[in-house]
């Protein structure tokens, strides 16, 4: 893992003239992703985790924001300008997320903020970008609280009530448990509240929740909660954490004799998940935003645009980043402006955008209503099962 750069500006530009990102702890007036900044760029900041243990998330939401960026530049910007984007790593903590977002607003002056991907990280930022008036997009902070912060917050994602209801549904209907366990991260805004989503459906399905366990993120030895697991006869485990960790609980759940499926929500995709779980989580399932065997043209057309761009599929960060770049460029044009305002006005007009990872609306709560996919783990990659559309 990098532990190293603490902040990533403008990777493109400056690897177009042979610079390289600025090291820890130097002053830097932010760079561009794009030409060299003038008043005739619109600048735009993003922040997420480049670095530790949730890196692919930040790295792949980067990736398809700057495919995004590429892509409207080339077909000559947004409103005549060519957009630009500052990019920082927050290296998945909340103190660094909240010094990001107050960087991009007060330093470098950008006019809208994408990120962050974890709930927790966009709750703890999300109230700088509301205090200076500047819209932020979430890409794929699920958790409902995330847009309460303001109506600066927006997000072009669902959200984890349905998502929950998605896992439990699945596990009645098509698994056909009766009994599940819990095992959560607790310290992780994101992983209670799926759980308690989760819950709250499979039980009313009729489904019983025969043990909770929990854990903290960076925890590497879960072998007593999974033997207590193993001690209520569980016929599926729901683990709604991020891919470090679930990979790590896969491999322990297999050693201490436990055979049955995990299931999981978002935060399992990366492709970090099977090399740390191995063949451990094959089986498992979880739901998504998007899968890459969506044969719709528009998503192969980005599919394709992204392989040729990072030589690898996108996954659903990725899939999101580029919506959330798009979405605000398209907020831009309809404003007239890139005044922050008109375009907060512009993006909470937002309706039926068609993303790569579905329809957008904004909904009076600035949220996305958006339709799930549960994927199955095998050692061939992510393999679609079914879609399950937005109540
Ligand atoms: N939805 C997760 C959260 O809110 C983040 C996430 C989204 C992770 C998509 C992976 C993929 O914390």
């Amino acid at each position: 893992m990098m532990h190293g750069d603490r902040r990533w500006i403008g990777i493109a530009a400056l690897l177009l003239v042979g610079g390289c990102p600025s090291k820890p702890g130097e002053k830097g007036n932010g760079g561009s992703a794009g030409p060299a900044p003038s008043a005739a760029t619109i600048k735009v900041g993003e922040y997420g985790s480049l670095t530790g243990a949730t890196a692919t998330f930040g790295v792949s939401t980067r990736d398809g924001v700057e495919l995004a960026r590429k892509e409207l530049n080339a077909a000559g910007g947004v409103l005549g300008k060519q957009l630009e984007v500052i990019v920082y790593d927050d290296q998945g903590k909340q103190q660094e997320a909240a010094t990001a977002v107050t960087k991009l607003i007060t330093q470098d002056k950008v006019m809208a903020v994408l990120g962050e991907v974890a709930s927790s990280l966009s709750l703890a930022a999300g109230p700088i970008a509301q205090r200076h008036g500047v819209p932020m997009i979430s890409p794929s902070s699920t958790n409902p609280k995330v847009t309460e912060v303001g109506d600066m917050i927006f997000r072009v994602c669902f959200l984890d009530p349905f998502q929950g209801e998605v896992m439990a549904k699945f596990a009645w209907n098509t698994l056909k448990a009766k009994k599940v366990a819990i095992f959560k991260d607790q310290a992780n805004a994101y992983s209670v509240g799926l759980a308690e989503f989760f819950e709250k459906t499979f039980t009313k399905l009729g489904g019983k929740v025969v043990a909770q366990q929990a854990y903290s993120a960076g925890d590497n030895d879960f072998k007593s909660q999974l033997t207590n697991i193993r001690g209520a006869s569980p016929e599926a485990i729901f683990v709604p954490g991020y891919y470090t960790e679930v990979g790590l609980i896969a491999r322990q759940a297999k050693a201490v004799g436990l055979k049955v499926p995990l299931l999981g929500g978002d935060g399992w995709d990366s492709s970090k998940l099977t090399e740390i779980g191995g063949d451990a989580i094959d089986g498992s399932y979880f739901s998504n935003h998007y899968s890459v065997e969506n044969q719709e043209p528009h998503v192969q057309k980005f599919i394709a645009a992204y392989d040729a761009a990072y030589k690898a599929k996108p996954d659903g960060l990725a899939a999101l980043g580029y919506d959330a770049m798009m979405i605000l460029a398209d907020a831009i044009k309809r404003a007239g402006s890139d005044d922050s305002r008109k375009v907060r006005d512009a993006l909470a007009a937002t309706k039926g955008f068609r993303g790569v990872t579905g329809l957008i609306t904004i909904d009076e709560n600035r949220n996305a209503k958006k339709s799930a996919v549960v994927l199955k783990i095998q050692a061939t990659g992510f393999k679609y099962q079914e879609t399950i559309a937005a109540d």
